[in-house]
């Protein structure tokens, strides 16, 4: 069973615009709403994938119906702590002159300290009957950027492995708990370390200094340059597939994400599992708007997932 932590829930609303213009009235062409958040986004691949999948973490009063429909018509386990407040909505907005994609994201409604403490209990506890553990995404106001490190520590000495896909203090303070996998993108790389990347060398040198910290493996998602994983010893490389009819960008990363769990969680190797992630990710890109890797388009992915040792 891989429990998905996800703090900060939203609804992803993606629209169409034809040459968006600011400063002026623009109408748009409806597109898809999906209940969201990047832990989500992982359940429901697992789900998809054939896995067993449990989502933790909070929800709304107002509309977190929203959330639980969703998860209900998707068969996913669910126990989520109920804080006041309204389900944030995230705008996807593509632009179909300049083929841009801009995001419009709301932060989430303040969530009270006991509702946190609460949560980290209901963790503890879910994570008993749990091998793994996935903590993804941005965290909702009055959560502290520590709250994945703390999370982390609190699993220390039981029986499961965490997963965590953050990004800023969030995931620099995250990593000193040595988590078991991060999955950073480039972006995430280049501000934990403050610089830009020129050469897939550089990156690969960064990736080892959090291997040594402790983190046994790290994954490096780099979009349209495919992904390497790097665990203390080794590197691997999985190259991008080609001629994607990409529909949505949304969820690659937490699909590939829920691909390199389920791949462990069935003992497969290290060069397996990034082909399991890179797989998942490529078949959650060809599905519109925060749809995940549905199992026929993971499973005719894998073959086209070329993957070599690099290090
Ligand atoms: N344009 C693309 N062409 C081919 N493969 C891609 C492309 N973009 C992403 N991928 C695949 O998806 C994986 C994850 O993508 P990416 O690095 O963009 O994740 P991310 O930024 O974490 O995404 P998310 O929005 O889910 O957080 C890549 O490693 C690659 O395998
Ligand atoms: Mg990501």
């Amino acid at each position: 069973m891989i429990l998905s932590v996800n703090l900060n829930p939203c609804i992803d609303k993606s629209v169409t615009v034809e040459n968006l213009r600011l400063g002026q009235l623009n109408r748009v062409i409806p597109g898809r709403s999906d209940a969201a958040g990047k832990g989500i986004n992982v359940a429901m691949a697992v789900k998809q994938l054939g896995g067993e999948s449990f989502c933790i973490g909070f929800n709304y009063s107002e509309n977190g119906r929203l959330i639980t429909n969703a998860l209900d018509r998707a068969g996913i386990l669910h126990d989520l702590v109920m804080v006041l407040g309204v389900l944030r909505t995230n705008l996807k907005l593509y632009d179909t002159d300049t083929g841009l994609y801009t995001d419009l994201n709301e932060p989430g409604s303040f969530v009270p300290e006991d509702s946190i403490a609460d949560l980290r209990f209901r963790i503890r506890r879910r994570a008993e009957r749990c091998r793994y553990v996935t903590l993804s995404g941005s965290v909702p106001r009055g959560v502290p950027e520590d709250i994945y490190k703390t999370i982390i520590s609190d699993l220390k000495g039981m029986n499961v492995k965490t997963v965590l896909d953050a990004e800023g203090e969030l995931l620099r303070q995250g990593i000193e708990a040595k988590p078991w996998l991060i999955k950073p993108n480039l972006t995430e790389m280049e501000t934990l370390f403050g610089r830009t990347y020129q050469r897939e060398e550089e990156i690969i040198e960064d990736a080892r200094k959090i291997t040594a910290q402790g983190v046994n493996l790290v994954c490096v998602s780099m979009g349209a340059l495919g992904a390497i994983l790097c665990s203390g010893l080794n590197v691997w490389k999985a190259y991008p597939v080609e001629d994607l009819d990409a529909k949505g960008y949304q969820g690659a990363g937490d699909s590939m994400v829920a691909g390199i769990c389920l791949a462990s969680e069935k003992g497969l190797d290290l060069p397996t599992m990034l082909r399991y992630g890179a797989a998942a990710a490529s078949a959650s890109i060809i599905q519109e708007g925060t749809q995940m890797c549905t199992k026929l388009d993971f499973e005719a992915m894998l073959p086209r997932v070329k993957v070599e040792k690099i290090w």
